[in-house]
């Protein structure tokens, strides 16, 4: 029903991915290949676009009043996709999840005070908390059958009376690690027994392949709702990344009322309108959309771990249950970083994200956005083959 294999040129209309990329990389975006952000070059589900066309062409474009529709569509959509129910009470929609966990670290936790993250973990919760003048505390992920997995025996013994909160990313961003419901509980009994506020991360929940499954940090450890938020969006599933709206979910109403208090602190009450509109519209609609992307996105992740691992003799790409971020460890080719990303960039004239954003562990893995028409990918797949032919003589 959907047309996923459609080029749409994004080249030119501030799409960061297309656009941002020559500033940021070097790479002429004339024939360069985006893969780095996390944002895909699908339109999306036809149900927002005809939402946002009401209204453009109603004209009216004033501030936006909450009427409750938007949390209940969150919470309908979470029951049915997740089988967790949210209450609509629990809801505090924020500009996007990255500023989200901006709000949280100011609400809950003190300048100075040590936030844990899995590492390699998505670059921007080390920005986040970095600008909040708060502290990384590392917590490196190890490599078990092939997939992450937490040390949290390591992390008991790093802990300092500064250690407030973690950041889980659920499924994990890179690597795609769908946790199971032991490696969850495990997670929250360590949070519970050190006092830690267990902020989990899920916008990547519905991207999840067959065979695996995502679980809802409160389905697995209900008994720690009282010191959990759960960060949702639509944006990441929908790809409309553009809408900067997300979620922060929690069932303690003083910790709400703390997040609540920074969001109105910053003038953050009242909220973007086409946003709005465009999340509660893939919610409501999207689901059709969603179901048909899954199995193609599947295909794509199966293509790049196939060719990338034949044309780099040693590269590893990680099995990945969810998200379409293809996180590649080229060490096994015996080739530097340098030389790995001098290919990459220079010959093969692909944006990748380099695995050092993403801390310790990362240094030399290259992350490949796979969410792409597959006249795309291909092409990209091709270039790699080139670039590392010799590898192959
Ligand atoms: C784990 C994770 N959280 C948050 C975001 C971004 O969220 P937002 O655009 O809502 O700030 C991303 C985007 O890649 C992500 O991977």
């Amino acid at each position: 029903m959907f047309d996923f294999d459609r080029v749409i040129e994004r080249r030119g209309t501030h799409a960061s991915k297309w656009d941002n990329m020559t500033k940021l990389s070097g790479i002429d975006a004339k024939d360069g290949i985006a893969m780095w952000v996390a944002d895909m070059d699908f339109a999306a589900p036809p149900g927002v676009t005809e939402a946002l066309k009401v209204e453009i062409e109603r004209g009216t474009h004033g501030y936006y009043a909450d009427t409750g529709t938007w949390a209940e569509a969150l919470c309908d959509w979470y029951v049915r996709r997740h089988d967790v129910t949210f209450d609509p009470a629990w809801v505090s929609p924020t500009p996007g999840i990255v500023s989200g966990l901006g709000l949280i670290l100011q609400a809950v936790t003190e300048p100075g005070d040590e936030v844990v993250v899995f590492p390699p973990a998505y670059h921007a919760f080390r920005k986040i908390i970095l600008a909040n003048g708060r502290v990384i505390l590392d917590a490196e992920l190890v490599q078990s059958n092939g997939r992450y997995a937490m040390d949290l025996e390591a992390l008991k013994s790093q802990l300092t009376p500064k250690s407030k909160i973690v950041f889980f990313c659920s499924p994990h961003n890179p690597g795609g690690t769908a946790w199971s419901p032991e490696e969850i509980r495990e997670l929250a009994q360590f949070c519970q027994e050190h006092d830690l506020i267990l902020v989990s991360d899920e916008i990547h929940c519905d991207l999840v392949y067959s065979g695996a499954k995502h679980t809802p940090t409160i389905t697995a450890a209900p008994d720690v709702a009282d010191r959990l938020i759960t960060c949702v969006a639509a944006t990441k599933t929908f790809n409309i990344a553009g809408a900067h709206i997300g979620a922060c979910v929690t069932s303690n109403p003083e910790l709400k009322a703390k997040l609540d208090g920074r969001i109105a602190a910053s003038g953050l009450g009242s909220y973007n309108g086409f946003g709005m509109v465009a999340t509660e519209a893939s919610w409501r609609t999207g689901e059709a959309w969603l179901d048909e992307l899954l199995p193609y996105l599947e295909g794509n992740r199966d293509m790049l771990d196939r060719r990338i691992e034949a044309a780099a003799p040693g590269a590893k790409s990680m099995r990945m249950d969810g998200t379409y971020l293809g996180w590649v460890d080229f060490t096994g080719t015996g080739l530097t970083p340098e030389d790995v990303a001098a290919r990459v960039k220079d010959r093969a004239k692909i944006f990748a994200s380099p695995g050092q954003q993403f801390g310790p562990g990362g240094s030399n893995w290259l992350r490949f956005n796979f969410a792409t028409p597959r006249p795309i990918l291909q092409e990209a797949l091709t270039r790699l083959e080139d670039a590392f032919s010799d590898l192959r003589a």
